[in-house]
């Protein structure tokens, strides 16, 4: 059986002749794309609480075994503290900037996703669209708008819906393939693909500290979703989503 546009080779790793040959643009000493998309000028940014103040103890032997897919939340809220953490443990920069070490693995270190943020239930933040700024560690708005933030609801496949009406928030990943590809050329979609795996393993296990719970999602509208977050869709597009909420 075929598939348009698919292929095992994209899961292949055939180094014929060596990485350092490939014409990338890497090799042929283009500058290194930024780790991190700029914010629009007058953008306000909105402060998150700060790592050495989160606390969050939690066995980790305890959240590696307990950790599962959780589709049912309360009606409760995530404080912006356990959302810091959240944002922090995914994406999270432990030490310098541009090229700098995060809380997860990324080949090359190039860490090609941005982290969207459809927030309906967090203290002190408005229902909206929002994007995390990993090298700040704050947040900028895209849509401070209910309405808009609501789209996600109808923006997956059906069998997501029930869990997209509940969420507190939904975790959108957006891969920026050029930082990639800039490195490793053909390689970067596999690459890009196993680098969304270590983000959201991370957000299933701090999830487990703040009693909250944790659903990845792959099956969403592409367009839905791209239209969401407001990317081209070609440069940039959602690439893994992830449902979190307050377990009882
Ligand atoms: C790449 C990926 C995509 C997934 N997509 C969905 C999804 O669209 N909807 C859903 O309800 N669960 C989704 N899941 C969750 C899996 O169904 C779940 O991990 C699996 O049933 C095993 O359950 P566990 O996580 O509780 O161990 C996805 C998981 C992964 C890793």
């Amino acid at each position: 059986m075929k598939y348009k546009n698919f292929s095992r080779d994209f899961l292949r790793c055939d180094f014929e002749e060596g990485w350092s040959k490939w014409p990338t643009d890497s090799n042929k000493g283009v500058p290194m794309p930024m780790p991190q998309k700029a914010c629009a000028l007058g953008d306000k940014l909105i402060d998150l609480v700060a790592p050495i103040d989160f606390k969050f103890d939690i066995k980790l032997q305890d959240a590696i075994k307990n950790r599962c897919s959780r589709r049912e939340f309360t009606q409760g809220f995530l404080t912006l503290k356990e959302l810091s953490f959240l944002l922090w443990s995914t994406q999270g920069i432990i030490d310098g900037d541009i090229t700098a070490h995060r809380t997860v693995p990324s080949a090359n270190s190039r860490h090609p996703f941005e982290t969207y943020l459809v927030i309906r239930r967090v203290k002190d933040l408005k229902p909206g669209v929002y994007r995390y700024l990993p090298i700040e560690h704050k947040l900028c708005i895209v849509y401070d708008d209910k309405e808009q933030a609501e789209k996600i609801s109808t923006s997956c496949f059906e069998i997501n819906s029930s869990q997209m009406q509940n969420a507190a928030v939904v975790f959108i990943w957006a891969a920026v393939p050029y930082r990639t590809e800039w490195r490793a050329g053909p390689y970067a979609y596999k690459f890009i693909a196993i680098d969304a795996g270590h983000i959201c393993q991370n957000l299933y296990l701090a999830a487990e500290a703040i009693q909250a719970g944790v659903c990845a999602v792959a099956a969403y509208e592409q367009q839905a979703v791209d239209n969401l977050i407001n990317v081209s869709g070609k440069d940039e597009f959602a690439v893994y989503l992830a449902t979190v909420g307050k377990i009882a």
